[in-house]
């Protein structure tokens, strides 16, 4: 097989440059090691900053979104028993986020791919790049026992955090930074109408909780638990008894409570892999860089990457111009980092550190009064969490 770019992983990252490509006429080929049905069963975030919906438009993936998706101009953080709301729309000077689930964006992403018949191979094993550093690599995958070679332009590592895109960069060139918090999320999904018409951050001395939303009818709950947790030891019973404990008592009265229809641990960690490029290997999304979830980051870094390489691959091909390709690392990373501050700002701003001590208690206190005082603290909060601009 022949492709100008082997994009490798098939979540919203890959789908999505694959698509932009497509429609300007770029021809490339996805690989994923999963089936379709296993990839849209994975439950993820849910908010999508302005930047990455406009992506989705120009992808000509946004219809449901804009139909189904809920327009938010503001959030609330709880916290010492007040409720302090952020006014997104005010101090973003006009911007706001777009609550939509990442597993619906990617079904969209997938009926447009196969709209354009573009070609995404699932259940790819042993997907392995080769020849990065010359100007002809090519990617292998098994099919059962044939083993099947796609020669190619470009590579696109779009595989995640456990994506081999990543790893095939020496040891020598790649350098990991890496911040792992001392707890987890546990998330339970379920079919009862959402607490809050927006999302509540709470900080809360038993541990961090948010009310998150997936439409009118279906909820997200999280809250902060140990890493040494297990599912199995959460019931529903005892998760909602837990979530309401951290809720203002007045939420907590009105919450709707019911069986979940998913329910998981995720830990929480910052890492960024630089640089971006190895030879004819350009990383994007989680594959280089993963944020705790509590700035709702996580796609959204990744959006920042697509659009340069996205707008990269165009110069390339169509204008001969490699300028987008050769500053495409230090211009991704530069966004990445940015969004790595503000996730670890809202995480150490709102969760329970159990080695806190209580000069740190007293900063997290001081960091939220200062917040709520300060139009300009609050600018700073709302310009990056509806998005920096790409
Ligand atoms: N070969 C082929 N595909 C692979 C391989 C591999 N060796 N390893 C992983 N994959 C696939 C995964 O199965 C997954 O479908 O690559 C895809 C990577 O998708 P994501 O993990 O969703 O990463 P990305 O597309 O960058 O999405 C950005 O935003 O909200 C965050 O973490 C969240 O997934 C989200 C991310
Ligand atoms: C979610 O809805 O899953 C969600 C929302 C906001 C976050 C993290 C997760 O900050």
């Amino acid at each position: 097989m022949k492709t100008s770019v082997c994009i490798i992983g098939g979540g919203p990252s890959g789908l999505m440059l694959s698509q932009l490509l497509h429609l300007k006429g770029i021809d490339t080929v996805v690989l994923e090691r999963q089936s379709r049905e296993y990839v849209l069963s994975r439950i993820r975030a849910g908010v999508l900053e302005h930047g990455f919906a406009a992506l989705m438009r120009e992808a000509q993936c946004g219809e449901r979104m804009d139909r189904e998706g809920e327009i938010h101009d503001g959030f609330i953080i709880a916290h010492d028993g007040q409720q302090s709301r952020v006014d997104l729309h005010k101090y973003s000077g006009g911007s706001s986020v777009v609550v939509y689930g990442q597993t619906e964006l990617t079904r969209d992403l997938y009926e447009a791919r196969d709209k354009m018949k573009g070609i995404v191979i699932h259940n790819a094993e042993d997907v392995q790049p080769h020849d990065l550093k010359t100007a002809n690599p090519f990617v292998t995958y098994r099919d059962g026992d044939e083993v099947v070679r796609i020669d190619c332009d470009y590579v696109i590592g779009a595989d995640g955090f456990h994506g081999v895109s990543r790893k095939s960069i020496p040891r020598d060139v790649l350098k990991e930074y890496e911040k792992v918090y001392p707890f987890g999320w546990l998330g339970v999904l379920s079919r009862t109408k959402p607490v809050s018409p927006e999302l509540i951050y709470a900080k809360h001395e038993r541990g961090f909780a948010l009310c998150s939303l997936r439409s009118q009818v279906l909820s997200r709950y999280y809250i902060q638990v140990p890493l040494s947790d297990t599912v199995e030891e959460w019931s529903d019973e005892k998760f909602w008894g837990e979530l309401k404990r951290r809720l203002p008592a007045e939420v907590a009265a009105r919450l709707i409570t019911g069986p979940s229809i998913e329910k998981s641990i995720a830990p929480l960690r910052s890492f960024v892999a630089e640089p971006m490029r190895y030879g004819n290997l350009f990383l994007a999304g989680d594959a280089a860089h993963i944020v705790p979830p509590t700035g709702a980051r996580g796609l959204n870094s990744a959006a920042s990457d697509i659009y340069y390489l996205y707008h990269a691959m165009v110069a390339h091909y169509k204008n001969g111009d490699d300028s987008g390709l050769d500053n495409y690392s230090a211009k991704a990373l530069a966004r990445v980092w940015k969004a790595q501050r503000f996730s670890w700002w809202m995480t150490t701003m709102l969760h329970t550190f159990a080695d806190g001590i209580g000069y740190d208690q007293k900063l997290q206190q001081t960091e939220l009064e200062y917040l709520f005082s300060s139009e300009k603290a609050l600018g700073s909060l709302a310009e990056n969490y509806v998005g920096l601009p790409f």
